[in-house]
């Protein structure tokens, strides 16, 4: 029998030992680039409902037309499996597929562009050994000739996309740079809250600019002003309210809707407690921005057609319709008309939430504004309401309203 001399034994070892700790590097790497993933929330844009993860095809609305995103699961032949690193990178911070076309910006590359060297090696393994590759080809986007060809992209990409990784600003905390990372890169909190200039790009990427994340209008949602106004922003929530708002998709007074109440499901709701933090030290710090409510108009609004433009119409819509199966029309709406004004006002007073019901298992919220409208505003609304779209009803006052306010 051969024996095996002290020197082949300990070789054989550490071979074993470097093997073995090669595969534990690469289980971190594979579960850091996971994180990161849910950090990006690749899925909400790369997935249709029901569809498998990652293999793209979801129709996202553009001003020239509907673009479909691609399958990013690593099948070769229709997704990204010949993908190199370098490839991959290029995708994610210029906009650039391996073949050399651009990227509508529908994909947030120029938020992107943020993502260090570490992160985007360790999404890069999490997407080529983490993800199931899934054969789907990928579809062409609806926008007619001459508006479908790529290459004037490389126009809006050398005015709008600033590159360069994340440089953390010294003069800030570790976790203050955190989170700033986390928003302004990963997180693309601006491609929903800041607004967009005419040629759809953001107006500002980071916060040198104080129209970042003053607030946007999204296919009939407004992304709310994520900036220090004690109204209009989120001035008035505590570190721990907007931690737990972004991590349960409610936080004390205030809970979400429409498509962050996807952004928390997919994505925020699985970070780490410290990151959620950071996001919320980075909000925090942000300055009320010029164009906020509360800085241009002194007195608070008492015209009641002016109350329902700010707070209501994005829900209820200009002419008091609403969206039918998930919005009442507030038109010949027998709460809003009712010989008492009580329910009517109880409903602006502390917001409501639809029944969950086995016909319909989405629940759909209105707000509560007890604590943004005093009691003249929420009067002036409601008599608003009650005679507008063909409403005829009797005028309410302000005590009435002062009675129904714990
Ligand atoms: C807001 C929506 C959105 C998000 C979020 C998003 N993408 Fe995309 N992505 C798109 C769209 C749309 C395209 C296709 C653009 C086009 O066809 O010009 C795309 C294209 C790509 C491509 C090019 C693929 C190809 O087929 O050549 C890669 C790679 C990619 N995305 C990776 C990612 C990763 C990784 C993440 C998360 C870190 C991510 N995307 C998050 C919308 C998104
Ligand atoms: C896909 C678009 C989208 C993205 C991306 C997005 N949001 Fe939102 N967000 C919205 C919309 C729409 C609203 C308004 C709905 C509401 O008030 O609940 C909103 C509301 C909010 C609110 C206020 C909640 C409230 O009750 O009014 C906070 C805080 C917030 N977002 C934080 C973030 C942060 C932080 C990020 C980035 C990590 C982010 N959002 C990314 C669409 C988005
Ligand atoms: C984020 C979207 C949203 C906003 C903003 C909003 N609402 Fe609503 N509202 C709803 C939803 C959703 C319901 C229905 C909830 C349900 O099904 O119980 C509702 C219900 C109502 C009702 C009750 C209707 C009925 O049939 O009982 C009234 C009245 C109303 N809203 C008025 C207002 C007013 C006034 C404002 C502005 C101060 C406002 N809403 C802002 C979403 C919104």
């Amino acid at each position: 029998m051969k024996r095996l001399t002290l020197i082949q034994y300990t070789l054989l070892l550490s071979g074993g030992l470097a093997a073995s700790s090669l595969q534990a590097a690469d289980d971190m790497q594979l579960q850091r680039g996971e994180y990161l993933a849910r950090a990006g929330d690749c899925v909400a844009c790369h997935t249709v409902p029901g569809g498998e993860d990652f293999a793209g095809g979801l129709a996202m609305a553009s001003p020239i037309g509907e673009i479909y995103s691609t399958n990013i699961t690593p099948d070769p032949e229709t997704g990204i499996g010949h993908y190199t690193l370098e490839d991959f990178s290029r995708a994610l911070r210029e906009g650039k597929a391996r073949n050399g076309d651009h990227l509508y910006p529908a994909m947030p590359y120029p938020s992107y562009a943020k993502i260090t060297d570490e992160d985007m090696a360790a999404l890069y393994t999490y997407f080529m050994e983490g993800v199931a590759p899934v054969v789907q080809e990928n579809q062409n986007a609806d926008i007619p000739w001459p508006l479908n060809m790529r290459w004037p992209l490389a126009f809006w990409k050398g005015l709008f996309l600033e590159d360069g990784i994340y440089q953390p600003d010294s003069k800030q905390s570790e976790q203050w740079n955190r989170g700033a990372y986390l928003v302004e890169g990963l997180g693309h909190c601006g491609a929903c809250h800041t607004p967009r200039g005419i040629a759809f790009q953001e107006q500002a990427l980071d916060n040198s600019d104080d129209a970042f994340l003053s607030g946007a209008e999204l296919e009939g949602w407004w992304a709310s002003d994520l900036r220090g106004d004690w109204q209009t922003g989120v001035g008035s929530l505590s570190i721990p309210e907007l931690v737990s708002l972004l991590k349960s998709g409610s936080g004390g007074r205030w809970s979400t809707s429409g498509s962050m109440s996807d952004v928390i499901t997919h994505s925020t709701a699985h970070l780490h407690d410290r990151d959620l933090n950071a996001i919320a030290v980075y909000l925090k710090s942000l300055g009320t921005s010029h164009t906020s409510v509360s800085t241009t108009v002194k007195e608070p609004v008492t015209n009641g057609a002016e109350l329902y433009n700010e707070y209501c119409s994005t829900c209820h819509r200009d002419n008091g319709a609403g969206y039918p199966g998930v919005t009442p029309a507030l038109a010949s709406n027998p709460t809003v008309v009712a010989r008492s004004p009580n329910s009517v006002i109880n409903v602006i007073l502390q917001g409501v939430e639809s029944p969950a019901t086995p016909a319909d298992s989405i629940r759909y919220q209105m707000p509560a504004y007890a604590w943004q409208l005093n009691d003249t505003q929420v009067a002036a609304l409601v008599n608003y309401l009650r005679t507008r779209w063909g409403n005829q009803a009797s005028s309410i006052q302000e005590k009435d309203v002062k009675a129904l306010r714990h």
